[in-house]
């Protein structure tokens, strides 16, 4: 079963036209090549109540089963991305932001700087990535393959299998 996604890249210059955005695209490419399929994709800066607002949308009114935002986790003072979506999510799943750090720290110790976290709305599921197309594609790849059945579980009426293809 195929399971919808969106992609909010959370950028100051991206939002004003002065950076071009290549990690969106990037994790729309892989998001798509691990079966979830794209139904919207944006540009916010890094404000809070906007970034905020566009989770929500993503959550309530489009009914989005797959979140993943870039960018904004870092420790600028405009850094903001992990504050907005622990405002919005109503279960955190601290495990995902974790394993995706665990991962990166085998690249690059720098991982470990990434703020991002990670949480459930209804029936949708909230991802914050770094910002670079390096990062951001380090990051999920690192976890892509467990986020399937994240899916599945968040669609599910009563238990998914979590017995089947545990890799
Ligand atoms: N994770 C991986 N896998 N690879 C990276 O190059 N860069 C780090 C970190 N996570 C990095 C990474 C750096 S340098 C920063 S500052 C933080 O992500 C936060 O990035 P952001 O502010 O663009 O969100």
């Amino acid at each position: 079963m195929s399971y919808t996604a969106a992609v909010i890249t959370i950028s100051d210059k991206g939002y004003a036209g002065e950076r071009e955005d290549t990690s969106g695209p990037a994790v729309c490419k892989i998001a798509g090549d691990y079966g979830f399929e794209v139904k919207y994709k944006s540009i916010v800066p890094d404000e809070a109540e906007m970034i905020k607002a566009e989770l929500i949308k993503c959550a309530d009114e489009l009914g989005i089963t797959l979140v993943l935002t870039t960018g904004g986790t870092g420790f600028a003072q405009r850094d903001v991305t992990p504050e907005a979506t622990l405002a919005v999510i109503e279960r955190e799943t601290r495990g995902i932001p974790e394993a995706m750090r665990a991962a990166s720290m085998r690249i690059t110790q720098r991982a470990c700087l990434s703020r991002s976290a990670a949480g459930i709305r209804g029936k949708t599921l909230i991802v914050n990535l770094p910002g670079s197309k390096k990062a951001a594609t380090e990051n999920i790849m690192a976890v892509i393959e467990a986020l399937q059945h994240g899916a599945e579980m968040l669609n599910s009426q009563g238990s998914a299998n979590c017995g089947e293809l545990a890799r």
